[in-house]
């Protein structure tokens, strides 16, 4: 148990399953009206420092979960639990005090304020002191960014809007990133390089809890997968174990997208 404690420790997925979770769903049902819950009795176990992710067809509620783990959507009933520690019901800006960052999909910044500015709005979550000191911290990684501090983002290339989105949800050095189709949109090349910040995500020994319409990518990137079908989980297991099964799945996914059965 020492030795599973240190892999896992330095973001070692091999031991899944044998530390405390980051992140842990139990029972979870929630939705958008009461008498009709999308996700129907959700369990999700994220490991600390390895990433999971959700995979399953349209409308099968993995948005819906990642908002619930941000605390954007309060559960109707079950639990959310944080390190351990029951935070059901907290609100996103309770979370974000406790080290969970959400990375929505789509844009996320604001077009009519410069770079720095974005980058303030998301420091507010640190205390004042050490605002300047991580805007300062973000620049050293992104010197692209430095360039264009006093640039309107809505005048950035895509690539460059998608590094300060990034950049933004990382300024609060959070413990989990929740991140949400992260290369929709983006033409290959942007694409890439938003998976490699999420790989990078993962050797800092960030949790990250990933939703992806493509697979491909999802699996070079997660160590353990869940695939969700109406609200609940279908089928679970390490990356490994999963690969076979998927390709199954996501044939029968499409097939039943080209049904029309799916909203
Ligand atoms: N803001 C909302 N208000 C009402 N219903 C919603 C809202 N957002 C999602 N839904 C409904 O909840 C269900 C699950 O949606 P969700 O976005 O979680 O699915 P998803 O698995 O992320 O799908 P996709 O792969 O299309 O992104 C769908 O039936 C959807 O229509
Ligand atoms: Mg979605």
């Amino acid at each position: 148990m020492t030795l599973g404690a240190a892999s896992v420790a330095r973001g070692d997925g091999a031991l899944l399953g044998t530390v405390e979770p980051a992140i842990e769903l139990v029972d979870v049902v929630a939705g958008y009206y009461v008498d009709q819950p999308v996700l129907q009795g959700l369990n999700l176990r994220c490991q600390k420092g390895v990433v999971t992710a959700l995979l399953g067809p349209n409308g099968a509620g993995k948005s819906t979960a990642l908002r619930v783990i941000a605390g954007l959507l309060p559960p109707i009933s079950g639990r959310v639990m944080l390190f351990g520690n029951d935070v059901s019901g907290l609100t996103a800006h309770a979370l974000a005090h406790r080290g969970v960052s959400f990375l929505p999909q789509g844009r996320s910044t604001f077009g009519d304020m410069t770079v720095e500015d974005n980058l303030e709005l998301g420091a507010w979550v640190l205390p004042r002191r050490r605002r300047r000191v991580a805007i300062n911290e973000i620049f050293e990684r992104y010197p692209n960014l430095r360039t264009h501090r006093r640039t309107l983002v809505a005048r950035l290339s895509g690539g460059q809007q998608r590094l300060l989105e990034i950049s933004r949800a990382l300024i609060s050095n959070p413990k989990v990133v929740v991140v949400d189709e992260p290369s929709v949109g983006l033409s290959p090349i942007l694409a890439d390089r938003s998976y490699e910040e999420l790989r990078l995500l993962k050797e800092e020994g960030r949790t990250v809890v990933l939703v992806d319409q493509n697979v491909r990518s999802a699996l070079a990137l997660a160590d353990y997968v869940y695939s969700l079908r109406a609200g609940r989980t279908e089928r679970e297991g390490r990356r490994e174990e999963m690969s076979g099964d998927l390709s199954e799945l996501v044939r029968e996914w499409l097939g039943i997208a080209g049904g029309g059965q799916i909203r």
